[in-house]
């Protein structure tokens, strides 16, 4: 069942004269782990604010659960590249957040909180104030606030790219248990082409400006992958792929 749909969509901003994006055709199924790919400056930011209802396309349609999207929804969760937490709050009353928007929390959403900050390893650490975290443990919360409303639909913007690589790892197998726990379709951002093909079950490259969707690649495994996947030859040889493909746009990379 297709969640998430881009038609012809294209996006130019005030004063410029040629559109960042044209012609984007892009599908996204139920319970699919979608990461885009491509240089910097490409556009990928862009197109995820416009799937999340936070900028509207010039040309085109993007239909968000059957219908054209125009502002944000409930169901769509956004995670943005820095943490964003409240330095006056502690982890807890962080994760809490989601939940206040719609009304004041009981116990159950404490302990719900408690769960999920557990799952992120951070069980002994709620009552932290943020100034006392890691980057790393930031992250942490984030994902942890993230899925606070199980979210049917999550888009995420390079959440991982300041992290260092052992705690991005880590990280990466969290955000992997969790999206097929809470079953959380998800578009993941990433300049990292092996954090792409580890996470996802499908890799879109998006091309030069005006970028358009140039080539996407299924990833040929099964879901809660191990870590020593990365070292597999199979695994070894999709990367490579993706490498060739976007040395293949030209241009200098990033
Ligand atoms: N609000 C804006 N106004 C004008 N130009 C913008 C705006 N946001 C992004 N751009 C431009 O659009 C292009 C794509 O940006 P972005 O989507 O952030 O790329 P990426 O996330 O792939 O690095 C860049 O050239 C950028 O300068
Ligand atoms: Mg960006």
């Amino acid at each position: 069942m297709t969640i998430i749909a881009c038609q012809d969509v294209s996006l130019q901003f005030k004063g410029d004269q040629t559109p960042v994006l044209d012609h984007i055709d892009l599908q996204v199924q139920k319970g699919e782990f979608v990461s885009i790919i491509g240089k910097s400056g490409s556009g990928k930011t862009t197109l995820l604010q416009m799937i999340g209802g936070l900028l509207n396309p010039t040309k085109g349609d993007i239909t968000v659960l059957g219908n054209v999207i125009t502002e944000p929804l409930t169901e769509i969760t956004y995670v943005f590249q820095r943490p964003v937490l409240l330095e006056w709050r502690t982890v807890l009353e962080n994760v809490l957040m989601p939940i206040e928007l719609k009304k004041r929390p009981n116990q159950e959403d404490r302990n719900k909180a408690k769960e999920v900050l557990a799952l992120v390893g951070l069980a002994d650490h709620t009552n932290k104030y943020p100034h006392e975290l890691s980057g790393g443990m930031m992250s942490r919360v984030t994902l942890a606030r993230a899925f606070m409303t199980e979210p049917e639909i999550l888009l995420m913007d390079e959440p991982f790219s300041s992290l260092d690589a052992m705690t991005k790892e880590q990280l990466q197998l969290e955000l992997m248990k969790l999206t097929d726990q809470f079953s959380s379709t998800t578009i993941f951002i990433t300049h990292d082409i092996t954090e792409a093909a580890y996470l996802s079950d499908r890799v879109v490259l998006l091309g030069e400006q005006p970028a358009r969707v140039v080539k996407e690649f299924q990833m040929p495994f099964s879901r809660l992958r191990p870590k020593k996947l990365k070292y597999d030859p199979s695994f070894i040889k999709v990367v490579k792929e993706l490498y060739d493909s976007i040395d293949g746009l030209g241009g200098s990379s990033s």
